[in-house]
């Protein structure tokens, strides 16, 4: 079967979720945080490694004040209420991004969550905050300068672990809400990926709809610009 280790997600929707239904947007990321809970599980329990999803893009902080404000606070009431749940299953929280800009309560549930999750074995939960992906590139670039070695020696995979997080390169893309783009998202972890574009909304996309998202990728054949996996 094809290898399948690090699933990434931009959980785009939303808004319009909430907006179909008269609601206001807040409500549509409080039900989308409630789905991430129970969906990270099940991806875990799929045997999955890694699991990476957009939380909110270095871009995002152009959004009214009032948004992100609350997209802030949930952040915090989610680290900390939902804590005890990812150490009790063995769930690895670790974070991408620039600190720089995130509120200091915001970086001290974050560094909570992930200093009391650090020896847990049994899945990688990545979440990118505050993060853009030519960033990421910039600042692993900034590293390996300091770092002083023979850049004409430098590979590709090597470069990437200078990256925020070393992890593995990304398998399969999923973009909810019907949008195409990638959004400057992980950009040079995706560079093989599949990518899989489902019309749901992000707070609709629960556990059947990876089912149907885990058919697709399985049903595709990947290359990697050489010959037919067998
Ligand atoms: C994109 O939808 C979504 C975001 C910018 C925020 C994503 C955040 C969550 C799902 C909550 C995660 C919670 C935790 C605890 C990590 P959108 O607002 O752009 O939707 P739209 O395109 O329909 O307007």
């Amino acid at each position: 079967m094809k290898e399948l280790k690090h699933v990434a997600i931009i959980m785009d929707g939303n808004g319009r979720w909430a907006k179909k239904r008269g609601m206001p947007r807040s409500f549509g990321h409080k039900r989308g945080s409630e789905n991430l809970r129970k969906l990270s599980f099940y991806i875990f329990e799929q045997g999955i490694e890694v699991l990476s999803v957009f939380c909110f893009s270095t871009e995002n902080f152009r959004r009214s004040q009032e948004e992100v404000d609350f997209l802030m606070n949930l952040f915090v009431e989610k680290f900390q209420n939902e804590f005890e749940e990812y150490k009790k299953k063995n769930i690895k929280v670790i974070f991408s991004g620039r600190r720089e800009g995130l509120r200091q309560d915001v970086l001290e549930a974050m560094d909570a969550i992930s200093e009391g999750t650090k020896d847990n074995t049994g899945g990688i939960f990545h979440l990118c905050l505050n993060y853009g992906g030519q960033y990421e590139v910039i600042d692993a670039m900034k590293k390996v300068v300091a770092s002083g070695i023979d850049l004409d020696t430098l590979t590709p995979e090597e470069f990437m672990h200078y990256f925020y997080q070393d992890l593995p390169p990304i398998d399969f893309m999923i973009r909810t809400s019907g949008e195409k783009r990638l959004s400057n998202f992980m950009l040079y972890q995706a560079s093989y990926a599949e990518f899989y574009f489902p019309d749901t909304y992000f707070p609709d996309f629960d556990s059947n709809e990876f089912d149907k998202a885990l058919d697709v990728y399985y049903e595709r054949d990947r290359r990697f610009g050489g010959i037919k996996e067998q």
